[in-house]
């Protein structure tokens, strides 16, 4: 009998529900909040207020979409954490609600498993694109920057991981001060597809083993703007795109020195890429380059993967399911993990 699962991720701004049918694809609806671009940044009472305006109608759509009848449905995955407590609760209670009334189980599902686990969603029947075990993953959001072996499903180690900053906060907090607005990594990107990458030279850290930091780049950016501004108010306005290209290519350089230092010593050749700040062209170009030096199988997700989606939930949740590992009804979300992912 086939096993038909429904996702439902409400950790953060996105309101999401998909459909996955042994394993396949069926919807991904993404109802994303524009509310919190004017704060410059997510205001967490008014995602939760936005997330409880759009879960009926996501969900519904998500099930219409896929040419189901929620009566058909195996089990209900939700994200249970890491999050906003406010967003996830909505999610989580919906999850309660409907498993309820449909007499089925539920699974709880870790944020940033279902980020890693996103390489394995099958677009169609035919696709057979997914990874095989072991493999590495660079999961790189506004949250996370970590270094993760991925030896099954459910066995993940965090090998490295940011100490300060991570990669996508680092894009947003240049982008603020540059006066680009929220979120800044896609404009940063953009802009610095027009910039010369070499023009500005910021500083690199220095820390052993896999672990990232960001916070010093940060630094030394922002007193880059500063010296300058000194002598030529306008400075930012007319080196925009220089300014974007030389943060892109430094905060590409630090991810992937870590990352092919991994590879390296844990002999591992397949290597995935994850998260929000894997929708970068620079550092997608970058993995691209690394699969033709150094013999990389490399695993870049469909954009659509790459943000706060419900999709890699389900496919989570069907894994879990497959495992009869479903959870209580009493399970409450959590904010934080103090072992990223968690088996
Ligand atoms: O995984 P994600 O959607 O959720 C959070 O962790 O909140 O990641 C969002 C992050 C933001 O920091 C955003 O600026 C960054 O991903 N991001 C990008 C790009 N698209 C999104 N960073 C650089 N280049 C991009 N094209």
């Amino acid at each position: 009998m086939s096993v038909i699962i429904l996702g439902i991720e409400s950790s953060c701004d996105d309101t999401s529900a998909a459909v996955i049918k042994d394993g396949v694809l069926l919807s991904n609806v993404i109802a994303s909040q524009a509310v919190h671009e004017s704060y410059g940044g997510v205001v967490p009472e008014l995602a939760s207020r936005a997330h409880q305006q759009n879960i009926i109608p996501v969900v519904h759509e998500a099930i219409k979409r896929a040419g189901i009848d929620k009566s058909e449905l195996s089990a209900i995955a939700f994200t249970r954490g890491p999050g906003l407590m406010g967003s996830l609760l909505v999610g989580t209670s919906f999850a309660k609600g409907l498993a309820l009334s449909l007499d089925i189980p539920m699974v709880d599902v870790n944020h940033l498993k279902a980020h890693v686990l996103a390489h394995f969603i099958k677009e169609n029947e035919a696709d057979e694109n997914q990874p095989n075990f072991p493999f590495l993953c660079l999961l790189v959001s506004g949250g996370n920057s970590q270094i993760i072996v991925v030896r099954s499903y459910d066995d993940m180690e965090v090998v490295g991981q940011t100490i300060d900053d991570a990669a996508g906060e680092a894009f947003d907090k240049c982008a603020k001060v540059m006066g680009l607005g929220y979120p800044g990594g896609p404009v940063v990107n953009r802009l610095a597809n027009e910039g010369d990458p070499k023009a500005f030279k910021f500083s690199k850290p220095h820390i052993p083993g896999y672990n990232y930091s960001f916070s010093g780049l940060k630094t030394s950016f922002l007193y880059t703007l500063r010296d300058h501004l000194k002598e030529d108010a306008d400075f930012i306005e007319k080196n925009k795109k220089d300014l974007c290209a030389s943060l892109q290519a430094t905060v590409i350089d630090i991810l992937m020195d870590k990352l092919r230092k991994a590879a390296k010593d844990l002999q591992i050749k397949e290597v995935a890429v994850a998260g929000g700040v894997s929708a970068n062209s620079g550092l997608r170009d970058a993995f691209q380059d690394h699969a033709t030096r150094y013999g990389w199988k490399i695993h870049i997700p469909s954009f659509a993967f790459t943000t706060d989606n419900a999709a890699m939930v389900a496919i989570t949740g069907y894994y879990k399911y497959l495992n009869k590992e479903f959870c209580a009804m009493d399970a409450a979300p959590f904010s934080r993990v103090t072992v990223a992912v968690t088996k």
